[in-house]
């Protein structure tokens, strides 16, 4: 199921309500969107494969869903994404994004995720993909985490949480830098690129020299 259906369901009068769809392990309560303070604690596939089953400190935003395979390799392309690259997947669920982008093209990549569950299923699918070497999962809010050193950004999110992150991207973002989002726009940041995948939308950006206010 893909999360714009989820919206839609919203929209269409579910109201406050915890959904729980199959496939997906968290709920998110999508009226309510708690704003509570982030965890930071860290988790690295090198250091602690099965570290991570602790309880997430607060709600996630949005409940996991994974980017079908098809969709993940668009999105590394539409980024062009290469072995010199630093891609943060934020919201890395199991971390597929990072780990294909450190397999298939050498970069290296960081998974942010507030559950920890997910944190541990990432680290686990990095030692299987042997690329412990090339990524790194921490179990962070995404909302608070430092993410300057990237160079590709990649975001499965929700519309309004991509517009609540966009003041956040273009300050700390080098200009320059790529991002990709699965399904889900910027609001009034128009993409310089779209493009249909598997029934899927991906959208592209480059955090520009000087971001215009109305987006900060
Ligand atoms: C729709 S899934 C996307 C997973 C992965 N990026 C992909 O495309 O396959 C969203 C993920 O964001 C995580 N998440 C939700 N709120 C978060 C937050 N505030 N900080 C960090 N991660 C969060 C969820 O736990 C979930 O794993």
């Amino acid at each position: 199921m893909q999360l714009q259906s989820i919206s839609r369901s919203v929209i269409a009068g579910i109201g406050i309500v915890s959904l729980g769809i199959a496939g997906c392990t968290q709920t998110r309560d999508f009226e309510a969107g708690t704003q509570a303070q982030s965890s930071a604690q860290t988790t690295t596939a090198q250091v602690s494969p099965n570290a991570g089953t602790q309880a997430p400190t607060r709600d996630p935003d949005v409940i996991y869903v994974p980017t079908p395979e098809p969709v993940v390799n668009e999105m590394l392309q539409i980024a062009n994404v290469q072995s010199n690259d630093i891609v943060y997947d934020l919201g890395s669920g199991d971390g597929r994004i990072v780990i294909a982008a450190a397999k298939d093209r050498g970069a290296r990549g960081i998974g942010i995720d507030i559950n920890p569950e997910r944190i541990r299923e990432a680290n686990q699918n990095a030692q299987k993909a042997g690329v412990t070497d090339r990524v790194e999962f921490r179990q962070q809010d995404l909302f608070e985490t430092d993410f300057s050193e990237a160079t590709v950004v990649t975001l499965y999110l929700l519309s309004d949480l991509n517009v609540k992150l966009r003041p956040k991207l273009l300050r700390e973002l080098k200009p320059g830098t790529r991002i990709v989002s699965h399904a889900f726009d910027m609001g009034d940041w128009k993409p310089e690129k779209v493009v249909e995948v598997a029934g899927r939308t991906v959208y592209y950006w480059v955090v520009p020299e000087n971001p215009p206010a109305n987006l900060l």
